[in-house]
């Protein structure tokens, strides 16, 4: 049995596309169409209810792009959304944040794990409660990083004023004890190298992206909805706004040129 209808993935803005290329990476066949929602980003600073009615609104359009599975790319709309996406959706959905925490789980050995991300992911607690659900004795340590998505944007991904940045959030967990940090935005796996700098090698990064594709080849072989097509999967992208340097930095975070790009709308969902 096989299944050639598109993969789903949204996220707020363009820093998603670090999970489609992951995807890519790893399921090369299938069709995938990526909905970045760049009018109204950034998610991470918003309500709740706010992120969580966008969250439905995308769905409902993806569901009309007849997508089999839908992949919420965005680690804020996973923390606040994802519960309620599952319920009311009848095709598989997949979040960012189990994955990210099944690949920090299999990565501690002291049991001490820290988490960063965006001011909305951290004080949901997402991470940390399904950390808990894992192994209930894992000490979690959260700091929210909000000016690592506008570096990111920017491409300061390193150099003095990444740095000071990187300290300023980052300092804590000198003294905390992790040997595991969850990059939990889809725009931190970009600063890995000044992450690193400042928390040291020693401890290992989680990017929730890459365990996402290893979750969703697993989740289409077993329920066989793989493409059956040999050639290459097409990548659709579809923005809800066009903003300036969209295709420079979406090329940095896909790895590629932006080809296939649409203006879509959600005025009326
Ligand atoms: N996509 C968001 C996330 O992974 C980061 C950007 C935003 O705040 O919208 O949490």
């Amino acid at each position: 049995m096989s299944d050639s209808r598109p993969i789903g993935i949204f996220d707020s803005g363009i820093g998603g596309l670090t999970v489609a290329r992951a995807i890519r990476r790893e399921l090369p066949r299938e069709d995938l169409i990526y909905f970045g929602d760049t009018a109204r980003l950034p998610y991470g600073t918003k309500s709740e209810q706010t992120v969580s009615r966008y969250a439905h609104q995308i769905a409902q359009f993806l569901l009309r792009r007849d997508v089999k599975v839908l992949v919420v790319a965005c680690n804020t709309a996973s923390a606040v959304a994802l519960p309620a996406l599952e319920k009311s959706l009848e095709i598989p959905v997949l979040g960012v944040i189990e994955p990210g925490v099944i690949g920090a789980v299999k990565a501690t050995k002291t049991n001490c794990i820290g988490v960063i991300g965006t001011v909305a992911t951290i004080e949901s607690n997402a991470y940390s409660q399904a950390l808990h659900e894992q192994n209930h004795v894992l000490e979690v340590v959260s700091v929210a990083c909000p000016l690592f998505v506008p570096l990111a944007e920017e491409g300061l991904l390193d150099g003095s004023i990444a740095e000071a940045i990187a300290h300023r959030y980052l300092d804590t967990f000198g003294s905390a004890g992790i040997d595991t940090l969850i990059l939990g935005c889809t725009h931190y796996p970009y600063l890995t190298p000044v992450i690193e700098k400042v928390v040291g090698r020693r401890i290992a990064l989680v990017d929730s992206g890459s365990e996402t594709a290893h979750i969703l080849t697993n989740l289409l072989q077993e329920k066989q909805m793989t493409a059956k097509d040999s050639s290459e999967g097409r990548l659709t992208v579809l923005l809800t706004d066009l903003p300036r340097r969209f295709r420079e930095v979406g090329a940095r975070f896909l790895g590629q040129p932006l080809d296939d790009i649409g203006l879509v709308s959600l005025a009326h969902d």
